[in-house]
């Protein structure tokens, strides 16, 4: 246990979140009679509430939190920099922090992605590569071009922009209209996959990837910018890639002069056991954009990196990317992400997952015994469990069974078990593992042994 609040402390705290906090994505009336979890403290792979409880954290926070909690290393190379330095913009001007993580990044990225614009957030990083893509292509003289492709049910962030990227009607409909452009295509998900193609996973691929090229030509190979696309799919519960999928859509953007954009917000900084996602699985994209896991949340940062190609109508003459964020690339920010990348490199923590990244899937395969359980699927340290009511025939659960299952029980049960992870059903109901880097087969157990009693008792409640 580590040291609670009093009783008098809760209570003022639990009073003032009621009343003036709004949590994100959350239905705030479900914490109308019951306790705002309040997370007060981390430790490597755990954090604590206010009672002094201690959770596993199995989502790295959410997707952030890669070299684990309570790196003093790493805060203190924040509070230095905020001493120094606390701020100053990057507009014209600049500073080392920025500087020397541009170039860090730009050496550890794949190819020739070698410019890097600063945000704050994954949001902007995606918001700011639509706008470079749309800019670029007036730039060169193809003006017609600003659409963009992503995959149905994947999540690109919550601006406008991104959100017309983001392929979840429902978190969309309420701020319709959203701006033009944003065009679907299928997702990698071969557990759903259509009969014509479900028996054969490169097939699948093949078919998955030539929808783009089909959206492209359905659209007018003239007027789209650009595919935006996850290495690893996260909404809808972690769809990898089939192989030569990637391989396939490089060729189809070479072919019609479409940008490949990796976004990488989750999928970079060793979840897949690499720097980059797109290293992975062997393809070159012409953008990454990242966020999370650069600082490992100890302060907030986003961007994207880009070829020297998409630099080059903005290294000279008069033209200038008109776009910028106060707090990007924030001195405190960079400084952090300098000293996590010196712990993951000093701890080799993308060999931790390469190595260990075999016993997680084989640990979390173990739950395929649950009649509840359908799926896993995944990659590195990035894994979703999909839920089903009947494993043979694959039947998902209605709306309202989705309800009672997730929001109901499942949620509160796991943090009640000790764990922090994700039940989600924006797209079919799935939980969601994204662990610290550090985690090893230990960590890999006590995950497995919650999932198997919480969804133990889940498959009596349906
Ligand atoms: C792939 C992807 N892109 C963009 C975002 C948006 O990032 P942020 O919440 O930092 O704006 C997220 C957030 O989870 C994401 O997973």
């Amino acid at each position: 246990m580590s040291t609670p609040y009093s009783k008098d402390e809760i209570a003022a705290l639990q009073d003032k979140a009621r009343r003036h906090l709004w949590l994100h994505f959350t239905r705030m009336s479900s914490y109308a009679g019951n306790e705002v979890p309040v997370i007060v403290r981390g430790e490597g792979q755990y954090v604590y509430d206010q009672h002094g409880k201690r959770y596993l954290d199995g989502l790295a926070g959410l997707f952030v939190s890669q070299i684990g909690h309570g790196r003093t290393e790493v805060a203190e190379a924040g509070a230095r920099q905020a001493s120094q330095l606390a701020y100053f913009p990057l507009w014209s001007y600049a500073h080392p922090q920025a500087i020397e993580l541009a170039d860090r990044l730009a050496a550890l990225a794949p190819g020739d992605l070698n410019r890097v614009f600063f945000t704050t957030s994954g949001s902007e990083a995606v918001e700011s590569a639509w706008k470079l893509a749309k800019q670029y292509f007036k730039a060169i003289g193809q003006h017609s071009r600003y659409k963009v492709l992503s995959r149905a049910i994947a999540y690109h962030g919550t601006s406008m922009g991104a959100l017309a990227i983001t392929g979840l009607p429902g978190i969309k409909e309420p701020y319709e209209p959203l701006p033009p452009g944003g065009v679907r295509v299928p997702n990698t998900n071969f557990y759903r996959a259509p009969s014509f193609v479900a028996a054969d996973l490169t097939e699948f691929g093949v078919w998955a990837a030539d929808e783009i090229e089909r959206a492209i030509l359905r659209e007018g190979e003239d007027t789209v910018a650009a595919v935006f696309l996850e290495p690893l799919q996260n909404s809808g519960g972690c769809f990898p890639p089939p192989p030569g999928y990637f391989q396939r859509v490089r060729e189809i953007c070479d072919k019609y002069g479409v940008l490949l954009v990796s976004d990488e917000v989750i999928c970079a900084f060793g979840r897949l056991g690499y720097y980059f996602g797109s290293e992975r699985y062997g393809y070159q994209p012409d953008i990454i954009t990242f966020a999370k896991g650069v600082t490992s949340g100890y302060a907030p940062l986003g961007g994207m990196l880009v070829t020297d190609r998409l630099m080059e109508p903005f290294a000279s003459g008069q033209t200038t990317f008109l776009h910028g964020i106060t707090f990007a690339g924030h001195p405190v920010s960079c400084a952090v992400a300098m000293a996590n990348l010196d712990v993951m490199e000093k701890e080799d923590l993308l060999g931790n997952v390469r190595a260990n990244q075999g016993a997680f899937r084989a640990t979390l395969d173990k739950l395929n015994d649950l009649p509840i359980v359908g799926d896993v699927r995944g990659d590195g340290y990035f894994y979703g469990i999909e839920l089903v009511k009947d494993k043979a025939t694959r039947t998902t659960f209605d709306d309202d069974e989705s309800e009672r299952l997730l929001r109901g029980f499942l949620s509160h049960a796991l943090f009640d078990a000790g764990l922090i992870c994700r039940a989600d059903d924006r797209g079919d109901p799935v939980i969601q593992l994204s662990p610290p880097l550090t985690c090893t087969q230990e960590h890999f157990d006590e995950m497995e042994q919650i999932l198997r009693s919480v969804l133990t008792e889940a498959w009596t409640r349906i």
